[in-house]
């Protein structure tokens, strides 16, 4: 039994996790949000807490109780909420993230052996100058273009870094070097798109949206640019990712942080696979000049071959196998939408 800790459990990603480990077995999770759980989150919990990662007692009580093998840090503010509250979204984002990797690093020298950490970071640490610019980068590797526009890809390129200083360096002056050490290993995915749940405050939301409005019978004003191209992935691959890279030995990983990516659709591409479901859906592009920088500057697709030669990540889902058989299966179930 591997004692697990989730941040943001009840978030989109911890839904899909949930569902994922308890079918996988073995593992005890505690789960940590600032929401009460959903129905069926609960029940897939060895414990459910309501509170902060900002709350440095709680934090210390858990620990106290639970020798955790495993931590999914899961908790953030998204991109666009991020943009509107940045001083939160740095406290959240990044103190948060320092609380659990303290968290981390006490149990393990206490417990004198490794604490993984998996950390979900994001395209959003890169930074293209210009649309023209991002067309001719095309594929984005791990260490190029790391110049970010927003506060949350600031604050997740900050925390990829932290999460390698603790795994490297942490109190590297010390006299002793104690037993135990925080195994981080980050992971940079593309937007999600789940069946199950609606995220709030992202900038690639317009595409998870496009999918629930029209599921739901109801008209969509498209934020963005029909051109709009960056990479997506569906809610059971970023799952897929998650384990994959937290079961892989220790020794395979040549890098902190990797990149995954699986298809990489225009707006018009994605409003067409909708339609072609729904064909009586109303939908008009109504760019947000201002959010459409933001996704202007994120790439339109990443290089993962880093990910795919260390740690054998596939994707199971291209952009077909997405919306045939997860997405729209998923959300005609959910809303009983023909
Ligand atoms: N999907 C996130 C957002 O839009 C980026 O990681 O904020």
């Amino acid at each position: 039994m591997a004692t697990v800790l989730i941040t943001g459990a009840n978030g989109e990603i911890g839904h899909g996790l949930l569902q994922a480990l308890a079918q996988q077995g073995g593992h005890r999770v505690v789960a940590l949000d600032l929401h009460a759980p959903d129905d069926g989150v609960k029940s897939l919990c060895h414990r459910f807490v309501v509170g902060d990662i900002l709350d440095v007692p709680l934090l210390r009580a858990l620990a106290a109780e639970h020798d955790f093998d495993l931590v999914f840090h899961l908790a953030a503010l998204l991109s666009t909420k991020s943009e509107r509250e940045p001083t939160l979204a740095h406290q959240v984002n990044v103190n948060g993230t320092l609380n659990l990797l303290e968290l981390a690093v006490s149990l393990a020298r206490r417990l004198g052996r490794s604490v993984k950490f998996l950390y979900p970071s994001s395209i959003a640490v890169y930074g293209l100058p210009d649309p023209e610019s991002k067309r001719r980068a095309g594929r984005v590797g791990e260490d190029d273009f790391l110049t970010p526009r927003t506060m949350y890809g600031i604050n997740k390129l900050y925390c990829e870094q932290l999460g390698r200083y603790y795994a490297l360096f942490y109190r590297q002056l010390d006299a002793e070097t104690p037993r135990g050490r925080v195994d981080f290993r980050g992971i940079r995915f593309p937007g999600l798109i789940s069946a199950v749940t609606v995220p709030t405050g992202g900038t690639s939301d317009f595409a998870p949206e496009m999918l629930h409005h029209a599921a739901q019978g109801q008209p969509y004003a498209c934020f963005v640019r029909p051109d709009t191209r960056i990479p997506f992935m569906a809610m059971p691959d970023a799952v897929k990712a998650l384990i994959g890279l937290a079961d892989a030995p220790p020794e395979r990983l040549s890098r902190p942080v990797y990149n995954v990516t699986s298809f990489s659709p225009a707006a018009t591409e994605l409003e067409a696979r909708v339609r072609a479901a729904f064909p009586d859906w109303r939908m008009t592009y109504e760019p947000d000049l201002k959010r459409q920088a933001i996704l202007d500057s994120w790439p339109e697709d990443t290089d993962d071959s880093a990910a795919r030669s260390d740690w054998g990540w596939e994707p199971d889902y291209g952009l077909e196998r997405a919306f045939d058989e997860y997405l729209l299966p998923g959300v005609r179930r959910r809303y009983g939408s023909a």
